[in-house]
């Protein structure tokens, strides 16, 4: 994930796309009819785009593995989905997809509850195994249907997140923080990026405020101030995507993506509620969400976009995703920071407008758009596409739905403090993957290398857009 992550496999799909592109192009017919004042038309809309989404997912049905969409998505991807139903389910009430996402992230996340499968032992990251651990997170806030006794409970999984990411805190560069990935063997172990160190902030800070538990508060800060000092957060409240820990984190990779600062977002609006409004939590959510207004565009006012590579038109599949993040983010904010409601309503309602006038793609006309500035189908489509839409859809039905749950108000899911305790949380290689490795292996990864540091100044070099 991260526009360095992203950007490894990709190309050869977009001839495919293309094609798929011009075949279907021609059939477009009507858009999603979205009125946001009234509730039945936006459940309506997003369950359109959401039926459209969970149509690339097979991992429910016999043979096939619960929680994986097929290829191009990478594994995180499936559980930032899996968190998109868990929301929907939510807002609309319709368990349509219930138990796939049930099943799913049962499967996933293992015996242990840590989201940490032998089968992604060569690609996972920190914040791929957090997207799932937020998507349990929510599932605990949002008092989703709990697992059954004998296995493990939704915040037991969130905190085991957290614990195995704790105990990954690196202290041996860069002053601290997470490395991009887990294991060594990976390309990006030496990167320390700020959506890894985004989502661990996050969940510290949603578990604070789920259990009320000081000690995740404390984590919170610990990732907040490293963030700061390291210098992934600007002055102005922006964020960067990371650094080479190699050299210290000195030289930045300063590509800005939505969903860097969404995350940092709603983390410090927990942190604001969770101190019952402390003014310095308070002016950090203010300025991370005013700095986020160059994500959206002057004409058509108020409309999301992913301005690092939508307007030159490199947005990786990864990245196809991130407006759903944003627009999920900043509606939950509003719960745990009212005073951020006004600003942020007009924004969520624009995007969704927008948005609902890209969903005409495809052969049943529901395929949304990457690019809602147009305001009408830009030819892509994905699983990313329909994220986000649906995201933006559901997020406008905010006021409707109560507030998160804690431990004290009415939350049922079972926590465990020490789950995932232990090691690095990482389950034992299967044997397939303990070979040695070979000299193939490393010319691999040589070339792997090479490609990352095209891929690095690429994306580097968007921000001479500017
Ligand atoms: C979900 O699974 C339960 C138990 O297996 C079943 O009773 C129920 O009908 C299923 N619901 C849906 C919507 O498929
Ligand atoms: C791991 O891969 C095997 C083989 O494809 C599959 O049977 C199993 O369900 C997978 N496990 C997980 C947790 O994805
Ligand atoms: C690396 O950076 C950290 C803080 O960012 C600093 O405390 C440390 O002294 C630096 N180490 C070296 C070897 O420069
Ligand atoms: C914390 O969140 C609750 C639930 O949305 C809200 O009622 C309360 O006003 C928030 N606290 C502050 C300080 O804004
Ligand atoms: C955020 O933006 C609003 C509206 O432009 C402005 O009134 C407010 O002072 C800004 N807040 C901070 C902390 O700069
Ligand atoms: C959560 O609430 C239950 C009862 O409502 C209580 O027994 C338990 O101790 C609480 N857990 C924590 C961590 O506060
Ligand atoms: C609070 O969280 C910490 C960190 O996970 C844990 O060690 C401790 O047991 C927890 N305390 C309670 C009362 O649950």
């Amino acid at each position: 994930m991260t526009c360095l992550s992203g950007g490894l496999s990709r190309p050869l799909r977009s001839w495919a796309a293309l094609l798929s592109t011009v075949l279907l192009g021609t059939q477009a017919v009507r858009a999603i009819d979205l009125n946001l004042d009234d509730p039945d038309s936006i459940e309506a809309a997003a369950k359109a785009v959401a039926t459209e989404m969970v149509s690339y997912y097979t991992g429910m049905n016999p043979g096939d593995v619960p929680g994986n969409l097929p290829d191009p998505y990478y594994w995180w991807e499936a559980g930032a989905m899996f968190g998109a139903l868990i929301d929907y389910w939510f807002y609309t009430g319709d368990d349509t997809w219930n138990n796939i996402t049930m099943q799913a992230m049962l499967w996933q996340a293992g015996p242990d509850g840590t989201f940490m499968p032998t089968n992604q032992s060569r690609t996972e990251g920190n914040d791929d195994q957090a997207f799932w651990g937020m998507a349990a997170m929510s599932a605990a806030e949002r008092n989703f249907p709990n697992p059954p006794e004998d296995q493990p409970q939704w915040l037991a999984m969130a905190q085991a997140v957290f614990n195995s990411q704790a105990n990954r805190w690196d202290q041996s560069s860069c002053g601290g923080g997470l490395r991009w990935q887990i294991f060594t063997w990976n390309n990006g172990y030496n990167y320390k990026n700020t959506i890894s160190n985004g989502c661990f902030f996050n969940i510290a800070a949603r578990l604070a405020k789920y259990t009320n538990n000081h000690t995740y508060a404390e984590w919170a800060e610990r990732a907040w101030h490293w963030t700061v000092d390291v210098g992934f957060m600007t002055e102005d409240y922006r964020f960067w995507d990371g650094a080479d820990d190699t050299k210290n984190c000195t030289e930045f990779n300063k590509i800005e993506w939505t969903y860097n600062s969404a995350v940092y977002l709603l983390g410090a609006a927990n942190m604001y509620n969770y101190t019952n409004g402390d003014p310095t939590w308070r002016d950090r959510v203010e300025r991370i969400l005013n700095a986020s207004d160059v994500f959206f565009a002057d004409n058509p006012k108020d409309v999301m976009y992913e301005r690092a590579c939508e307007t030159v038109n490199t947005c990786m599949v990864d990245q196809r995703s991130f407006k759903a993040y944003m627009a999920r983010w900043m509606a939950a904010t509003t719960q745990m920071a009212p005073f951020t409601y006004d600003r942020i309503m007009p924004k969520l309602r624009a995007s969704a407008l927008a948005a609902a006038k890209t969903c005409t793609g495809g052969n049943k006309g529901t395929s949304c758009g990457l690019k809602w500035t147009e305001e009408k189908w830009d030819g892509s489509k994905g699983v990313g596409e329909q994220m986000s839409a649906m995201e933006v859809f559901q997020s406008n039905l905010i006021t409707r739905v109560a507030p998160p749950v804690t431990n004290s108000t009415g939350g049922t899911s079972k926590g465990d403090p020490s789950a995932g305790v232990g090691g690095t949380g990482a389950s034992p290689l299967p044997s397939a993957y303990t070979d040695p490795i070979t000299a193939g292996d490393r010319a691999g990864a040589g070339i792997l290398t090479t490609l990352m540091l095209v891929v690095f100044i690429g994306c580097a070099g968007w921000l001479m857009y500017e």
